[in-house]
């Protein structure tokens, strides 16, 4: 049996901001568990939903030194859908109301977390073959790993595989700071090392501490090693070629099913697609006091409002969009205030066309998916994305920018070959976009046969972990055998 632990700074259900709590939390599922016994590490929020809190049960405490600092460490777990789940419990570092607060307090607590996560092992009585890091918050696990326990045999045998969800993000901070929060030497914050362009960096450190990266889709595996993609690390991405893996995710199949989800209105399968999806469709439009008109195109978003998801995009068309033609929009989502507000103006003036749920939220979520006819996705850049598949499992029509793992997992429509599951579109460009939306609007007015045909195969495609389980099991039988 081999014994993986995933560290990450979020997992469903517990506690969840984006796709990677998604990742964290449903691919440990999906392993053989004749063979893999995966857990999961996360910190003990105080934000986190209090249901679960009676479920957790106390294991232990100890203290865990960061330079000069000794800080507490509690150590709680439960079981979830046949997952052992480990928390981290720190009421100083864990407080406030969402996971990440500003960079200067977050390099400080992921520092915590990643030591304290090692040190608890012990303690658990759990001795991984194999610790699976995610994201920037978990970069200088392997690096404590190899320097502050590098002569405790405890961990003389464990293997590292860092995965990056988004390179955007990298943990960059103060040379000094760090190493005072940390304690790390100084010599490893050279340039083959912990520095980058004048700053420690948490992800760099990840990435060469660790004995393979993976990222989340294998376009976006090629594209972070250019200049355009590698968020100024392409140089380092380039020369870990021959150990960076692109392995796509999937989407729970549990918890994302049309014919089992309790929080849309009306369940449905392949089979009845066009009449459920009907169905959830009006049913919206209700609960949201938008005109019930089975002819309006309904687009849908459900996001993080940032520049990553094309939101430029979307400021720039929607005028012109809305004004032009029989379509509804339903965004929900929560992040930059320029974005939230100018989607609240377009509300004010587009009461019959747009609605902007400013907010989080998983019901309002999986009825958006269910609901409308086409999911928009003007991404940037988008490591792999999530939520294009999802829309797909639901019979909504994705319509994307082609990049990272969009570019993967949507089949633009071919009107001649009557092929595909989507709409994409190539540069960041917003009339492009508009182009596009037109013309799905087109096939959707015009060619209701093409369309319908289209969900067809855009719900016959199979996106659950199947797949990507067994390749991180080839990737971890790898490792081990080194
Ligand atoms: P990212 O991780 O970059 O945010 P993904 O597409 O990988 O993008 O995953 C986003 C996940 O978060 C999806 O499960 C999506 O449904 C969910 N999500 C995003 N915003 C919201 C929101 N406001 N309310 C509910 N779920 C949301
Ligand atoms: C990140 C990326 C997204 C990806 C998710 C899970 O948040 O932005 O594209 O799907 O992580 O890997």
């Amino acid at each position: 049996m081999k014994k993986i632990l995933f560290v990450s700074s979020e997992a469903v259900p517990y506690i969840k901001t984006g796709g990677l709590a998604d990742v964290a939390g449903s691919l440990p599922k999906y392993f053989d568990k004749e063979k893999y016994d995966v857990r999961v590490m996360i910190p003990k929020y105080a934000c986190m939903d209090a249901a679960f809190l009676p479920k957790l049960h106390f294991v232990c405490h100890f203290y865990v030194n960061l330079n000069w600092r000794k800080q507490y460490v509690g150590i709680l777990e439960a079981e979830y859908k046949g997952i052992h789940y480990y928390f981290v419990d720190n009421e100083f570092y864990f407080a406030g109301s969402s996971p990440y607060n500003n960079i200067y307090e977050d390099v400080e607590k992921f520092a915590y977390f990643s030591k304290a996560a090692l040190r608890s092992l012990p303690y658990i009585d759990f001795a991984p073959d194999i610790i699976h890091c995610h994201d920037w918050q978990t970069g200088l696990l392997p690096v404590f790993l190899r320097t502050s326990f590098g002569d405790d045999s405890f961990y003389a045998g464990i293997k590292t595989v860092y995965s990056i969800h988004n390179l955007q993000f990298q943990g960059r901070w103060k040379i000094r700071e760090v190493m005072d929060i940390t304690g790390l030497p100084e010599h490893i914050f050279n340039a083959g090392q912990l520095e980058s362009y004048g700053e420690a960096n948490y992800l760099k450190g990840g990435v060469v501490y660790s004995d393979f990266v993976t990222t989340v889709s294998p376009s976006y595996a090629g594209e972070i090693a250019t200049v355009e993609g590698g968020e100024g690390l392409d140089g380092l991405m380039a020369a870990k070629r021959g150990s960076l893996y692109g392995i796509l995710n999937g989407i729970d199949y549990e918890e994302y099913n049309p014919q089992t989800d309790p929080h849309i209105h009306a369940n449905f399968t392949k089979k009845d697609a066009l009449v459920g999806k009907k169905r959830n469709k009006a049913a919206l439009q209700k609960k949201l006091g938008l005109p019930v008109n089975e002819d309006a195109l309904m687009i849908g978003m459900v996001s993080r409002m940032t520049s990553q998801k094309g939101f430029d995009l979307v400021d720039y068309a929607l005028d012109e969009l809305l004004s032009s033609m029989e379509i509804q929009f339903v965004i929900l989502g929560t992040g930059e205030e320029r974005y939230e507000n100018t989607l609240r103006n377009f509300q004010e003036r587009y009461p019959d066309k747009l609605r902007a749920l400013i907010g989080y939220s998983e019901g309002q979520a999986h009825q958006i998916y269910a609901s409308c006819d086409a999911f928009l996705m003007p991404s940037l850049f988008e490591p792999c994305g999530l939520s294009q598949m999802i829309s797909m499992r639901y019979g909504t029509l994705p319509v994307v920018r082609e990049t990272g793992g969009l570019k993967d997992t949507v089949q633009p429509y071919n009107e001649y070959e009557h092929t595909g599951t989507g709409f994409s579109f190539c540069n960041y460009n917003a009339h492009e976009m508009m182009n596009i939306v037109r013309y799905a609007y087109s096939i959707f007015t015009d060619h209701k046969s093409e369309w319908y045909a289209m969900i067809e195969r855009a719900m016959a495609q199979n996106f659950s972990w199947n797949t990507s389980a067994r390749k991180y099991e080839e990737l971890y039988d790898k490792m081990t055998e080194l």
